[in-house]
């Protein structure tokens, strides 16, 4: 036995109806359906009759832990329940890879597979990925299906342009996995507690330039901040992420606004209004006075570079004093080595803030670059609570739900 740290709560409990036409990028559903059900959902696949030339129920089966449905069953002894069940249990009827076919038949109301006959009986959300080759995307019947269907409340995504297996170079490839995943996330969270809110989050460590090549970094990853930016998409709000570089993958569906340095990140959060601010990045205390011009050289000796305080973003955005209030709630991070909740406190009160989340980043398993955080929450009321050791998932969850009851 071992932990899933995959798990995402997203997923838990909910339940997807995995569609798969006949396309040749079936074959990569075999991996979404894989990703979902790691990532907590109980995924129902069913096949059309073309697809099973391309991919057997068996490894759906065998990824899903679940029976598969094939037009067989259509004829089986469950068809009666079948077409109404499958669709009535679900929460998102998601078709990956969906065909020009399939698209036309739904557009139509046919129902002549159990794919269809299910599609038409559906009342939970339809997301549609299409994959077709070149030319058949664009067609005017293909396209007006598509109309047809976003009319009625169907999402599409995708499909991508480039390589199609035909060796041409257009639009019509499937959108990967991961970002299925994302869209899926999308849709299973719109009604979440913070749906209809806005929530901006900065993540990242900032970088200040020292001449054109080197820079004063630190260590954060950005992981905390980009958990938390998807945890806020899957509780339904609208997310601004301000990041610095990072090497992670933002979150689908996240507006993205890349700054490098304190001063960028400063003016970046100072251009937006949000129900929520959350300042995970980690911004530089100090910069360089002066940024050389020209890279400097060894020959000129040992540089002295001088420094100078930074602006501090969330007092110059808290509205403290006279100035405007920008966000109705403010959350910060307290990263400490000692003291832990006096400094974590007293920033909480200088910064005018709701909520802080302090964490001792002397501890092996919590705060910069590892995995996993041990976070103590202290908020505006007075009231402390403290989290035990989780994955940065787990812990940006679990703020992101605290978030939801400050705001109204
Ligand atoms: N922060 C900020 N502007 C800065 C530096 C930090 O808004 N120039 C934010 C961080 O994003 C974080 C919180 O303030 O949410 C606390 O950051 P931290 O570095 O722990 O505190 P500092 O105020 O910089 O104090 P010190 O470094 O002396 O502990």
């Amino acid at each position: 036995m071992f932990y899933n740290s995959k798990a995402m709560s997203i997923f838990s409990d909910k339940r997807i109806l995995l569609g798969v036409t006949g396309s040749i990028a079936a074959y990569k559903s075999a991996d979404l359906a894989s990703k979902l059900t790691q990532a907590g959902a109980q995924v129902d696949v069913i096949l059309t009759q073309a697809t099973e030339k391309f991919i057997t129920p068996l490894t759906f089966q065998s990824v899903t832990g679940r029976r598969v449905y094939t037009d067989a069953d259509l004829w089986g002894n469950e068809a009666h329940v079948l077409h109404i069940g499958l669709s009535k249990n679900a929460d998102l009827l998601l078709i990956a890879p969906s065909t020009a076919n399939t698209i036309a038949k739904l557009a139509h109301g046919l129902a002549d597979n159990l794919l269809t006959v299910t599609a038409l009986a559906a009342t939970c959300p339809i997301l549609i990925a299409p994959a077709m080759d070149g030319g058949m995307f664009e067609a005017p019947a293909t396209q007006a299906n598509l109309a047809t269907l976003k009319t009625r409340g169907v999402t599409f995504i995708g499909p991508a342009e480039g390589h199609l297996a035909s060796g041409l170079n257009a639009k019509g490839r499937l959108l990967e996995p991961s970002e299925i995943l994302g869209h899926t996330r999308i849709i299973l969270g719109k009604h979440g507690n913070l749906a209809g809110k806005k929530v901006v989050v900065t993540a990242g460590g900032t970088q200040e330039a020292i001449d054109p090549v080197r820079i004063i970094t630190n260590h954060s990853s950005g992981k905390q901040g980009y958990a938390l930016a998807q945890a806020a998409l899957d509780a339904g709000a609208e997310v601004t992420l301000i990041t610095t570089p990072s090497a992670l993958t933002p979150p689908i569906g996240a507006n993205l606004i890349k700054v490098k340095s304190a001063k960028e990140l400063l003016n970046a959060v100072s251009n937006e209004s949000a129900d929520v601010l959350i300042m995970a990045a980690a911004a530089a205390d100090f910069r360089p006075k002066v940024i050389a011009q020209d890279k400097m050289k060894k020959r000129d000796g040992i540089p002295q570079i001088e420094l100078e305080v930074t602006e501090d973003i969330l007092k110059s955005v808290a509205g403290l004093g006279s100035g405007k209030r920008r966000f109705k709630i403010m959350v910060g991070f307290a990263a400490e080595s000692q003291n832990l909740l006096e400094n974590a406190e007293e920033k909480l009160k200088s910064k005018g803030l709701d909520l802080i989340a302090a964490n001792d980043i002397s501890a092996k398993d919590a705060g910069f670059e590892v995995e996993t955080n041990r976070i103590t929450l202290l908020f505006a009321s007075g009231i402390k609570e403290s989290l035990p050791l989780m994955s940065k998932v787990e812990a940006a969850e679990k703020i992101i739900e605290r978030i939801a009851t400050l705001v109204e």
